[in-house]
């Protein structure tokens, strides 16, 4: 390759990093602008099924076991399966359970619900969200 070929080749690859580069600055830019995730954010189910090993201490999908069992717990009302032994409290709640009472449960079940005999906390709204849709599938 000639001298003059070659210095053109090495300015043609310059431009092409370069453009890449402010294409990648546009991106970062891009999602730095998008909006904060709210607590109410969509859940990634996948995500979700993965963070329910740390519910399954506790908590099997068509058990019971420490905890009741979570097949149907969306749109259910809280404390009413037959055969598990709730606490007073939960019976008494008047809670259904949805995305906003499983969102508050997540954050401090004893706040949500005094007297609770579940201590176990999600403090990440993102995590809390993909448990969530998750259990939405569990039905
Ligand atoms: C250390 C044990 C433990 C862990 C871990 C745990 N739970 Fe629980 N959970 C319980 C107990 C005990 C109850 C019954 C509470 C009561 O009767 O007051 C319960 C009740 C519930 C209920 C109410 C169900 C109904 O039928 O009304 C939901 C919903 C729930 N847990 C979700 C979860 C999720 C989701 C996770 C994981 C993020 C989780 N729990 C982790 C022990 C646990």
């Amino acid at each position: 390759m000639n001298r003059i070929a070659s210095d053109g080749l090495r300015i043609a690859l310059t431009l092409v990093v370069a453009a890449s580069l402010s294409a990648l600055t546009l991106a970062a830019f891009a999602q730095s602008a998008a909006p904060a995730t709210s607590p109410a954010a969509a859940g990634d189910a996948t995500r979700g099924k993965a963070l329910y090993q740390g519910c399954a201490a506790c908590h099997a999908i068509d058990e019971n076991d420490v905890g009741p069992r979570h097949r149907g717990v969306v749109g259910r009302r809280a404390g009413t399966l037959t055969d598990y032994n709730y606490s007073p409290a939960l019976k008494a709640s008047g809670l259904t359970w949805d995305a906003a009472t499983l969102d508050r449960w997540l954050v401090n079940p004893s706040a949500l619900v005094p007297g609770t005999k579940m201590f176990f906390r999600i403090d990440d709204p993102q995590s809390r969200a993909d448990i969530i849709a998750y259990l939405k599938e569990q039905k």
